[in-house]
């Protein structure tokens, strides 16, 4: 057994390395074949910012750049609909909408953030909304959503309620008690909530929040609508829009689902009066419905967005389909988690049933990550000095905590790790090595110089 491998010290890890021999299905040699593109110096252990794309899917990609290329008219004007739509098509059924209207592929999150909020931001323009209604957060919403609601909500007169998740969480319970007081506090004070934005899986602190419970209680609440952004969700938690019940659901594709960069499709449930949503980069198709709209937008390359059908041949050959990648991602990010921390002698920041394909670590106080700057630092320093990629966060200490490098103060930085399916052993002993040498020469972060 390998020297540096956590089982041969009695930590009782025990199968990460090996994926499971299944001659029928992709094997090991050829999981490394399709990432082989990946900078081999860099333990890369952070798929939750930018996602991965196989080799195969970007040979795929490139067969329709070439084919665009080839002969752009006639590719624009006989095919591209059609594949597009094909494409929503394969997303509907994945994602159980009931039907392919209400299904857009558009760039990203960033982009189905901007579309939704926009909208909120002209039904206070053309009087429907009135000064001061709200729309509720969470407090750690992802930053380019919160200057979206900054541009088309607080702009436009809106009130924003923010919910605090609680983190370190032990449950759900803590998150629903939260938002419902968040919900009270706004009824509290005579505010219409005209929308909820619920995170499906937050980005920092990285916890999967129990969106369908909460998506029912903006219900029972008489909150108007709900977006629920799920930038992390497919590929990494069980999605069904039907299920979850929101308005807006959004989940980019090139995080956990294997497309380039960048595609996300945006689901916006069908009703009576459905809302006048558009792209927000205007073109031919306005006003002829969103995924239209969304399917022209000027001159572009539209290739990541039509190699779905490839991208569903490549998780085909993994036993149990995206399902089974799922679950093994989350079962290894588990298991990495717990051994990083036990090494470091800290803890997780969630239970695992409320870890995605991430998980977050609390990092040795003596490291004295004590703000958002020195996060950035030692994220930076892992990368340049150890070839190890992994996001840091700084948690605020709790009331009557305090953050201090003897070792014994609360823990305030905290390590977010991925696992996808190229992931090895390796690449969390890397990690948990450079923390345990950062820590054996008394570096902390206030020494470390801002690059
Ligand atoms: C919760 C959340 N929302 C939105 C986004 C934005 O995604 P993108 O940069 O692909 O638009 C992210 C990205 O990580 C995210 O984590």
């Amino acid at each position: 057994m390998d020297s540096e491998d956590p089982r041969s010290n009695g930590d009782g890890i025990n199968h990460v390395s090996k994926k499971p021999k299944l001659s029928s299905f992709i094997t090991e040699s050829e999981i490394r074949e399709e990432f082989s593109h990946h900078s081999p110096d860099v333990a890369r252990i952070n798929n939750g910012s930018f996602g991965s794309c196989p080799a195969s899917i970007i040979a795929a990609q490139k067969g329709w750049q070439l084919r665009f290329l080839r002969q752009p008219d006639d590719f624009f004007f006989n095919n591209l609909q059609s594949q597009i739509l094909h494409s929503r098509t394969l997303i509907k059924d994945i994602i159980n909408a009931d039907h392919v209207d209400e299904v857009s592929i558009v760039d990203n999150a960033t982009t189905a953030a901007a579309i939704v909020l926009q909208h909120v931001g002209w039904a206070f323009a053309e009087g429907r909304f009135h000064k001061g209604d709200a729309v509720v957060m969470l407090h750690c919403a992802f930053q380019a959503v919160k200057k979206s609601i900054e541009a088309y909500v607080t702009r436009a007169g809106g009130h924003v309620i923010t919910v605090h998740l609680p983190f370190p969480v032990s449950s759900n319970e803590e998150i629903v008690a939260e938002f419902r007081k968040g919900l009270a506090s706004a009824k509290a004070n005579g505010k219409k909530v005209r929308l909820a934005i619920i995170d499906h899986i937050t980005s920092m602190p990285c916890v999967v929040i129990p969106a369908r419970e909460l998506v029912k209680i903006c219900r029972e609440e008489g909150v108007e609508r709900v977006f629920v952004d799920a930038a992390h969700a497919i590929g990494s938690v069980h999605v069904d829009v039907k299920e979850i019940g929101a308005d807006f659901y959004v989940s980019n594709l090139h995080k956990w689902f294997f497309c380039p960069p960048s595609v996300a499709f945006l689901y916006c449930r069908k009703t009576p009066i459905s809302p006048d949503l558009h792209h927000p980069v205007v073109s031919h198709e306005y006003g002829n419905g969103l995924a239209i709209e969304s399917a022209w937008i000027g001159t572009r390359d539209y290739s990541s967005q039509l190699v779905i059908p490839q991208v569903l041949e490549f998780i085909k050959r993994f036993e149990g389909g995206i399902e089974g990648i799922r679950k093994r991602n989350h079962d290894a990010v588990v298991e990495m988690a717990q051994m990083l921390a036990k090494a470091w002698g800290t803890n997780l920041g969630s239970p695992p049933e409320m870890c995605p394909s991430m998980a977050m670590i609390g990092l040795p106080s003596k490291l004295g990550v004590f703000c958002d700057d020195d996060a950035l630092k030692l994220r930076t320093h892992l990368r340049d000095r150890f070839g190890v990629e992994v996001p840091i966060h700084y948690q605020v200490p709790r009331d009557g905590e305090i953050g201090s490098t003897d070792g014994v103060g609360c823990v305030t930085g905290y390590a977010r790790i991925s696992y996808q399916v190229y992931n090895t052993l390796d690449d969390y002993i890397r990690l948990r090595n450079a923390i345990t040498q950062l820590l054996h020469d008394g570096v902390t972060c206030q020494m470390l110089q801002r690059e």
